[in-house]
């Protein structure tokens, strides 16, 4: 790909409109390119609630893994009255049969399908439909949502909401233009873990945060290489063709939770470098698959520095066998943790009783109980007839959208986290490809990150 191209592929083409230089040349302004994505927002969607919907009708796009995990979280709701699946939509007809059997377990009345490449478009354009649900290949996620919200639908959609710069800025002015909700179901956010250490934040255990990291490190060779299980192998494909970290928002949602990012802090600038590429190839060799060169290193280390002078690392690799994690590591003045597994450090008041040890497990288990976090108290039970939806957090992520809109109120994640949790991918793409060059990170919200606020996650409903 020559350099005109690969810079495309990651800003958008936006990025060149009206630029003369010679993009050949090796002093190419990559921030004048950024700069030049930029769209005006106001920042009108921070706060933002729509008109009550008393029963939430919905339509999925994707009815792949992730989808049909998706449809199997709205059991309780429909039942409830408190959502009712309208359509589906897949390029596959025996993916929509699958789903459609598995709704109609739970639900009497049945959905409506669309299988035609473009049909999507018909079921966006529904006037029966409330929100949209997006679960399908990355590329397909920002216009997916684009349209929803110009057909007048609310959008909630899979990570990373968008893969380009451009991107970011066209879900934010679609969003503030058409008053739709638009957002990333970032599931990670609702886990017990994260919910409990975002509860001890805001209770001040952790007293002034100073850095913390997170991660996406999952084997998915196997996947990645089987030729069935993601739809034309897209997801393999991403790793051909890019380099950077592009999954971030496991790791950086509940991060940016913690830290108050867009509620008195922001992203200021990133640096990101990867290691070369072994493992994917050799996994490939081993499963007698074609010789392709993959693009992707096998480990990503990213390194954001927020505008209040906390840092964040984030680390990704999908390529090397190891034991899965998101390391969830949070450092304050007050207390540390280290996640997989979980660990709390208590510093105390006294320098004589300063010490190098987590605290012991009955300790643990008290702070356990003592900040669980009320969204936990009141849905754990339900969720554990979820646990198919990662142990139940997913439950818990449909159920606090779903409610959220029933009652009119603030969603939990607004469009501005959706894209400053998924901007990290392309601009990482593009340090690792300038030398790990620090690349500032653009303000989505016209200034109004600025703005102490409230996390609406901590609200109970
Ligand atoms: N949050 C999580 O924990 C989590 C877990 C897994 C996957 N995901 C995300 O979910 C998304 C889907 O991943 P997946 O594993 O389900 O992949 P998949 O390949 O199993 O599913 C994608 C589906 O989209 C369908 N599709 C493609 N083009 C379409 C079109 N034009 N119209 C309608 N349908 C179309 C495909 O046929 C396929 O069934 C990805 O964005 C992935 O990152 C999130």
């Amino acid at each position: 790909m020559n350099r005109k191209k690969f810079i495309k592929s990651i800003l958008g083409a936006s990025a060149f409109a009206s630029i003369p230089f010679n993009l050949n040349s090796k002093n190419i302004n990559i921030q004048k390119l950024i700069d030049n994505t930029k769209i005006d927002t106001d920042g009108s969607m921070i706060g933002f609630k729509s008109k009550k919907i008393p029963k939430v009708k919905v339509g999925i796009i994707g009815l792949g893994n992730r989808g049909t995990t998706l449809l199997k979280m709205f059991n309780y709701l429909v039942q409830k009255n408190f959502a009712e699946i309208i359509a589906l939509s897949d390029i596959k007809k025996n993916k929509l049969e699958k789903a459609k059997n598995i709704l109609l377990k739970y639900q009497s009345e049945k959905p409506k399908l669309y299988s035609d490449v473009n049909s999507w478009k018909d079921l966006a354009k529904r006037t029966d439909i409330d929100l949209i649900i997006i679960a399908t290949p990355w590329k397909l996620h920002t216009p997916m949502s684009l349209y929803a919200m110009n057909q007048g639908k609310h959008v909630a959609c899979e990570v990373p909401i968008s893969i380009t710069l451009e991107e970011c800025w066209k879900i934010v002015k679609t969003a503030e233009k058409t008053k739709k909700h638009c957002i990333m179901m970032e599931n990670c956010n609702y886990n017990d873990e994260e919910l409990w250490i975002l509860n001890m934040v805001q209770e001040g255990v952790f007293g002034d945060i100073t850095h913390a990291e997170g991660a996406y490190l999952h084997d998915l060779r196997s996947l990645l290489l089987d030729e069935k299980y993601y739809e034309n192998q897209w997801r393999l494909q991403e790793h051909v063709e890019r380099n950077g970290n592009f999954y971030t928002t496991h790791g950086l949602g509940p991060i940016s939770f913690y830290l108050n990012i867009g509620r008195g802090d922001t992203f200021s600038y990133l640096t990101s470098m990867s290691s070369r590429e072994l493992n994917l190839s050799i996994a490939a060799k081993k499963q007698k698959h074609k010789n392709i060169d993959y693009k992707c290193g096998d480990m990503n280390n990213t390194i954001i520095k927020t505008k209040k002078g906390k840092t964040i690392l984030l680390q990704f690799d999908v390529h090397t066998g190891r034991p899965y994690s998101r390391i969830n590591k949070l450092v304050g003045t007050k207390a540390v943790h280290d996640g997989y597994p979980s660990r709390l450090y208590i510093d105390d008041e006294t320098p004589k009783y300063w010490g190098h040890n987590w605290i012991n497990k009955e300790d643990y288990n008290n702070y356990i109980e003592k900040y669980k976090h009320p969204i936990i108290k009141k849905l754990k039970n339900i969720s554990l007839n979820f646990k198919e939806g990662h142990g139940g957090m997913d439950f818990i992520m449909i159920y606090r959208l779903i409610r959220c809109l029933n009652l009119g109120v603030e969603l939990d994640i607004n469009v501005y986290d959706s894209v400053m949790w998924s901007v990290i991918s392309p601009l990482s793409e593009l340090s690792v490809s300038e030398k790990s060059t620090p690349i500032d990170i653009p303000d989505f919200t016209n200034g109004k990150w600025k703005n102490i606020r409230k996390l609406e996650i901590m609200r109970e409903i």
